[in-house]
């Protein structure tokens, strides 16, 4: 279960260390916004170093899936980042931003799972092929560039529905992840809160979080409620009742359940036995 992904500044060797720690199921290393123009060289040194570190890598046990965000495929920095990567044994996934063309090429060099960053114009205008590449498995939403590349305001762009609704449907419809945009405001937790609840009630299965603290709120958000557990209980026994009985629809506790229901609680009962939380 991917809840929350933590960007961790590649150039802040105390941010690293505790990195793995924080009860994240995901780490994103970051290698690009992050980090100063002048000092990629330094910081894909100190990854290296820092990853290369028997101790170190066995504390990464506790993370669910270890990321690199890497620079842009129009940068010189990109091929430098693969090129890292590609070397790092525990990195599984690499996160592309601004990715806007089919990513297979990235799979099939490197061998490892990638999550399209979906944050300019033409990233939301070929969105399918996007999704489409080789070892997509996960879109996530950034705003900011966004913005930025339209010419809109910050505040405007995190605040709107539309690219929220469009990235989490194309993911549905090509069976990704769905993962939501960063939180800027790091102290309003409960603005945080309020944000996570709305991606998922929007689909989203996950969130990026830049700080400590919202880690355990993302869990939460993302977790799925007692409430949910046993409604879904509910709806895969009447579903597979009706089923038997020759029925594709039932009513139950006054709402219809038919084939999607079932899905929909199959997989929520299934994310919960690969957790071992049954
Ligand atoms: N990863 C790991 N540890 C982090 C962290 C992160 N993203 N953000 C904060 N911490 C640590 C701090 O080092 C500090 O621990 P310490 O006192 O032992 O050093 C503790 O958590 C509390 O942090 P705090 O002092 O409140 O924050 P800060 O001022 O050090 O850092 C930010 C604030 C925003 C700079 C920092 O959270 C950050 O760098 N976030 C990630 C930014 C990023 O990667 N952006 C790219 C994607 S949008
Ligand atoms: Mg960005």
């Amino acid at each position: 279960m991917r809840r929350s992904y933590l960007y961790v500044p590649a150039i802040d060797e105390r941010k690293i260390l505790k990195a793995s720690l924080l009860g994240a199921d995901v780490v994103v290393f970051d290698l690009e916004d992050a980090v100063p123009d002048d000092r990629r060289d330094e910081a894909r040194v100190l990854l290296e170093r820092i990853l290369g570190d028997e101790g170190y890598r066995s504390s990464l046990r506790n993370v669910g899936s270890v990321c690199v965000r890497v620079n842009s495929i129009s940068t010189i920095d990109f091929y430098k980042d693969i090129l890292l990567v590609s070397k790092l044994e525990p990195v599984d996934c690499i996160v592309v931003p601004k990715a806007e063309v089919d990513l297979s090429f990235i799979h099939k060099a490197t061998g490892r799972s990638l999550i399209a960053l979906i944050e300019t114009a033409r990233g939301f205008t070929r969105l399918d092929e996007v999704a489409t590449s080789e070892g997509v498995e996960a879109l996530m939403l950034g705003v900011a560039d966004l913005a930025l590349d339209v010419g809109g305001s910050l505040e405007d762009y995190e605040n709107l529905e539309y690219p929220r609704v469009e990235l989490v449907v194309k993911a549905k419809a090509y069976g990704l992840e769905a993962v939501d945009k960063v939180y800027f405001k790091i102290d309003d937790l409960e603005g945080f809160r309020r944000d996570a609840m709305r991606a998922r009630a929007l689909g989203y299965t996950g969130k990026q979080v830049v700080h400590p603290n919202q880690i355990p709120i993302a869990n939460q958000v993302f977790q799925p409620t007692e409430e949910e557990i046993e409604w879904a209980r509910k709806v895969v026994e009447a579903y597979e009742k009706a089923r038997l009985e020759g029925r594709g629809a039932v009513r139950l506790e006054g709402r219809l359940v038919d084939r999607v229901h079932y899905r929909i609680a199959k997989r929520l009962l299934e994310t919960l036995k690969t957790q071992g939380a049954t």
